[in-house]
């Protein structure tokens, strides 16, 4: 076998696995032993703590240490100490959400030969627990480009209306860079009440926060915003809700407020837009990963003038696109 084909395959092998250490994590997540884990403690005593069996509880604790998740001391287990706010349950930064989120859309990804087979996602009931888990979920994933946003953003005064803004990481980002600006997040009142507050206050902004809980389709948005964030929102939604979406966000700004769409875009360079795009064909109706192009377009029809993008770094790939009415 020549080395391609060798190297490949090495490849191909971590992809057959490549669920697991979502599942890892998740497991840990969902029965709590990241609490536990904040200092050292053997597996027997956790077992002891948590009432189960050692079989399993061991593997995981094993599988954790070597995906340098937990730092394994003589017969002693912790969160490894460089990671800790990505751990400790009790850090804003906890990926538990995140993993538990990404786990639960698995069950989704088995549907895909139905999927595509139909061209439509599975019915399947209201899970009010789902975007709160995800809202909290994209705290930490976000933040570092959420702070990047807001160095390289000037929105001189006034409030930033967070639409779907989940756990209202994007503005926290950018009032964290300006201390005279004020924040309102738009979400589902269960995401509000779970996701953005506690959030936020952990984050100490709560007191320059207000909320408006509901569907963002049916609610008043509220007038005179120097911002309107569409923060990781249209990847779900088709053209034309994505359409009334910026018109209503115009329609709510200040004259030289600006609308800022922050999403991922596709990237022939990037395998993930692509993959995302499966994720938007199996979770929702219309959803997809759009191009630049597209948003400039749309933006425009509604009348902002043509957008300006923020590349930003960070963990994942998403632009912003900041435009003003015309
Ligand atoms: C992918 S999350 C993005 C959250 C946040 N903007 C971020 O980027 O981290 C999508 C958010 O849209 C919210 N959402 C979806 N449909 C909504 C609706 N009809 N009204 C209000 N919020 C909605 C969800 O609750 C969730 O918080």
């Amino acid at each position: 076998m020549n080395e391609e084909i060798e190297k490949a395959l090495r490849e191909f092998h971590r992809w057959g696995f490549a669920f697991a250490p979502t599942a890892i994590t998740a497991t840990a997540a969902q029965l709590d032993l990241f609490l536990h884990l904040e200092s050292p403690i053997t597996p027997q005593e956790l077992a002891k703590k948590k009432g189960i069996p050692i079989r399993g509880l061991l593997r995981i604790l094993r599988a954790l240490a070597r995906l340098d998740i937990l730092a394994e001391e003589g017969n002693t287990y912790r969160i490894n100490p460089t990671l800790a706010p990505l751990f400790s349950p009790s850090s804003p930064f906890y990926l538990g959400p995140f993993f538990l989120h990404t786990w639960k859309l698995q069950e989704r990804w088995q549907e895909l030969p139905q999927v595509v087979t139909t061209g439509k996602p599975l019915p399947r009931g209201e899970d009010p627990d789902f975007p709160v888990t995800l809202a909290r979920g994209l705290f930490a994933v976000h933040w570092l480009q959420a702070l990047e946003l807001g160095e390289k953003v000037s929105i001189p005064s006034g409030t930033v209306l967070d639409v779907a803004g989940g756990s209202g990481v994007w503005s926290a980002g950018i009032l964290k860079s300006h201390p005279q600006l004020k924040g309102t997040v738009l979400d589902l009142p269960q995401v509000v009440e779970r996701g953005a507050k506690p959030i936020l206050e952990e984050m100490d902004l709560l007191q320059r926060y207000t909320f408006i809980p509901g569907d963002m389709f049916q609610v008043d948005w509220g007038q005179g915003y120097s911002a309107a964030i569409l923060g990781h929102i249209c990847h779900a939604l088709g053209r034309d809700e994505i359409l009334w979406l910026m018109e209503k966000a115009r329609t709510v700004l200040t004259p030289s407020g600006k609308l800022i769409v922050i999403d991922f875009l596709t990237d022939p360079q990037d395998p993930f837009s692509a993959i995302f795009s499966i994720n938007m064909l199996v979770a929702t109706e219309k959803g997809d990963v759009y191009a630049l192009e597209e948003y400039t377009q749309w933006m425009e029809e509604v009348g902002f003038s043509t957008p300006k993008v923020i590349p930003m770094k960070g963990p994942w790939k998403s632009a912003a696109i900041v435009a003003t009415p015309a």
